[in-house]
């Protein structure tokens, strides 16, 4: 069996990253790994004011985590600790506290170390924050997605009221600008393009545009 094969898709919150990694993961027939979900795993798992503890403490938690991933394209399945991580970690508060815990470094290299290890036995698109600078700075396609707050505020919010969520549009805006910033401005692994990434504005784009954007350059 050759190297796998690894596309990284990063980009800021609300950008559509999981469901272009998802139809690009199935297009390849390979797994797709959405490390934010990872993060929001822990912070789930540590709950609200986890960001405070001492490092010993997160540590000890940590010893106790492992992830798997299943599965190929849409079907991936990502566990923690066997269980497979569900849709009560995909709120905004959730996310929030994903941020917040993103900004310190001993998540983010036990981390690492995961979606590397990962990413040494099978294919993956990853998609996240750090995947084209930090986790896998080799990967032979990498892509950075973005697109304006407002753009992407309407995108949640469409999706919240497809799935029949109430949402407050104006707080979506001010969640996501609130993570952006937290998510950017960080001192470890912060959200940028890597030098090498293909950069693709999808704020005037579909999601069939977008797929075909990426698909044409990995073909
Ligand atoms: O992609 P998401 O919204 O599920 O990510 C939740 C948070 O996790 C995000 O605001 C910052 C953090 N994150 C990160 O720091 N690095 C990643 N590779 C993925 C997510």
């Amino acid at each position: 069996m050759g190297k796998p094969l690894i596309v990284t898709i990063d980009g800021p919150a609300g950008v559509g990253k999981s469901t272009m990694a998802k139809q690009l993961a199935r297009h390849l027939s390979i797994p797709y790994l959405d490390t934010g979900a990872m993060f929001r795993a822990i912070a789930w798992k540590l709950g609200e004011g986890a960001w405070d503890w001492d490092e010993a403490r997160i540590q000890a938690e940590l010893d106790d985590m492992d992830f798997g991933l299943s599965g190929v394209g849409e079907d991936s399945v990502l566990s923690m600790n066997s269980t497979p991580i569900g849709n009560e970690v995909r709120t905004e508060q959730v996310g929030m506290w994903a941020s917040n815990i993103a900004t310190l470094p001993v998540i983010r290299t036990f981390l690492k170390t995961a979606q590397q290890g990962l990413g040494n036995q099978v294919s993956l698109v990853a998609e996240g924050r750090d995947m084209g600078t930090v986790v896998f700075p080799n990967a032979p396609y990498k892509f950075f997605l973005d697109a304006s707050v407002d753009e992407r505020a309407n995108r949640r919010f469409k999706q919240l009221s497809d799935m029949g969520k109430p949402a407050d549009l104006n707080e979506l805006k001010e969640l996501i600008a609130k993570r952006d910033h937290q998510d950017r401005n960080r001192s470890v692994a912060p959200l940028m393009a890597a030098d090498d990434a293909i950069t693709i504005d999808t704020t005037e784009m579909n999601k069939a545009q977008v797929f075909t954007a990426l698909k044409d350059r990995v073909a």
